[in-house]
Order: C-alpha cells, then structure tokens, then sequence
C-alpha cells in the first residue's frame, strides 16, 4: 500500500532548528527528508530519528548531503528525494548562519558572499528545484526561514540583515506568484535561539555586555513547535516570540528614536567613542 504521510525536506536539519523540526515532524507522523553538508550529523539523526517510538508513527528519515549554495548540489538533493519519497508537500528552507561584525572588518568572500549565497540565494535556489513539483501537484507549502533581523536592522548584522529582509521581499513576491496553483509560502522570524549560531557567528564578548535577555531567548524546540503550527495554519509572517512584535513595531513607529538610541546606547560604546 502507497505511504500516506505527508513528506517535509528541511534544509540545515543537521544542527539547531532544523534538527529539532526534523525530530518533531518526524514524531508526528512526517516522512523527513534532512539535508545539510555534514552527512555523518544528519546520519546520526536520521537513525535516531527511526529507533524513536514515541510518536504517532514509526519515525522515516532520509539524510542527503548537499550545500544549498550551489544550485547544481540543489537539483540534485531536490530530485533524490524525490526518486526516494515520491513526493514533497513542504520544503522548510532553514539552513543559514550569521558572520556578525563592522561591515569594513568583513571579508567578501568568507563573510559577505558566503553568508548571502546560503541565506538568500540557497533558499531561492531549494524554492526554485521544488515549485514545479508542486505546482504540478497544485498543491505544497514553503516555510522560509528569515529572521527578526529581517524586519529590523541593527549594527553589526548587515549582510545577515540584507540576507534575511530579502528572504522576506522573496517570500512575499513568490506567495502571490504561486497562490493560484495551491502552492503556499510563510515566512518565520524568530528572535534569539539558543543553537550553535552564536559561536558559528564569530561576535566576540561586547563591550556594552547587551545581547537578547535570557527570557526572551527561544529554544530550537520551540521555534520547531512554530514551525509547526505553520505547517498547520500557514500564514504570510510569524514573529516568534510574539513579545519581539513591539520592537518591530517600534522600529516602523518612530526609526528616528531607535536610530539614536542604538547610536548612543550601543554602537558609541562598542566602538569606544
Ligand atoms: N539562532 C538564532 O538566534 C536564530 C534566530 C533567527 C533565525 N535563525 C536562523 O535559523 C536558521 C538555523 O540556524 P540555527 O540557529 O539552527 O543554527 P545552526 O545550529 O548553526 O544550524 C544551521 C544549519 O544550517 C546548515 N548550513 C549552513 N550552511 C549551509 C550550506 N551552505 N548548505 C547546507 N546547509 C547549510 C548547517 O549544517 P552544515 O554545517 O552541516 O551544512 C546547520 O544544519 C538559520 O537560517 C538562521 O539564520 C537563527
């Protein structure tokens, strides 16, 4: 008899956020396509992933290597799982890192193309390999990941920033191209997360000690439950935590304010001014 559980491919599922999405997916009910570059990781996942017998069903993982920065790595992982599963109902376009620093201090290439060719150009390229199939299907859901540096700017993010608001301007141009065929597209923005992004990022200890407040911090588990809730219920923008909302609105409300609070408050005292 033909598997009827839905299929998620997840990209950067070998660490943090696209780990735990794939383990609760997985748990409930969701053959899980995981990529990432470190396939040892992923396979180790995947194999914990089918001895977990906790969920609604027998857990089904499936680990590819690729790097979504290179849309040929993309055709390819895009086309072996669908040879595996037969199909895909939602690709959660998750892999990224950030390189945080003073935009002169950055190096082209390590820094800056790097982080823009994963961020940004990676998610365009696994949206771009996975629409036909759904558009075929006339139906499919794309969960991208940006970020609350997509919707607000702040010193020493600017290429991460730049990556993650064009995954927003993507996001919202690719949900009304695609409507029409059934195909869906949600955006989530999460604030801080507890994960191997921090010391990924290379940001050294700050002067001014400032950096997310313990309690607004998210785990990757719960950025997964929301993700989760938009596999459910998709929706153009989820702001994760829902408190972050008041700083964006903040920031579109009065960028004046914010402006000269972060130049007085952060920026001046980071460089010692
Ligand atoms: N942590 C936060 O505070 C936070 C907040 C908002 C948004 N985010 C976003 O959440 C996403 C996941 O980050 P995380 O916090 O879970 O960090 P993480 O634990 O470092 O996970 C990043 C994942 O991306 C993968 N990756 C990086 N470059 C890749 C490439 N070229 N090709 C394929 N996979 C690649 C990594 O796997 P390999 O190294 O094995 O390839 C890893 O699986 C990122 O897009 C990040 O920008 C994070």
């Amino acid at each position: 008899m033909p598997n009827s559980s839905p299929v998620i491919l997840i990209t950067g599922a070998s660490s943090g956020i696209g780990e735990m999405t794939a383990r609760l997916f997985a748990r409930r009910g969701y053959r899980v396509a995981i990529t990432a570059r470190r396939l040892e990781r992923l396979e180790q996942i995947a194999s914990e992933i089918r001895a977990d017998k906790t969920g609604t069903a027998g857990g089904d993982a499936f680990p590819i290597q690729s790097d979504v920065s290179d849309p040929a790595s993309v055709e390819t992982m895009v086309k072996t799982v669908l040879d595996h599963y037969g199909q895909i109902d939602l690709l959660f376009n998750n892999a990224g890192f950030g390189r945080l620093g003073w935009l002169e201090s950055l190096d082209p290439a390590r820094d800056i193309q790097a982080q823009l060719n994963t961020n940004l150009l990676g998610l365009i390229y696994c949206s771009r390999a996975v629409l036909p199939h759904m558009i075929h299907r006339r139906q499919g859901h794309i969960i991208n990941m940006s970020s609350i540096a997509g919707l607000v700017g702040t010193p020493t993010y600017t290429i991460y920033a730049a990556s993650k608001f064009g995954v927003r301007g993507f996001s919202q141009a690719l949900r009304r191209e695609v409507s029409i065929w059934g195909v869906q597209v949600s955006t989530i923005f999460p604030g801080g997360v507890e994960t191997e992004f921090a010391e990924k990022s290379g940001s050294t200890k700050r002067k001014t000690g400032i950096s997310t407040p313990r309690w607004l911090r998210l785990t990757a588990e719960q950025v997964a439950e929301a993700v989760y809730r938009l596999a459910r219920r998709p929706r153009a923008i989820a702001v994760v935590p829902w408190m972050m909302r008041y700083s964006v609105w903040l920031n579109n409300m009065v960028p004046g304010l914010v402006d000269k609070i972060i130049e007085r408050r952060f920026v001046k005292r980071e460089r010692g001014l």
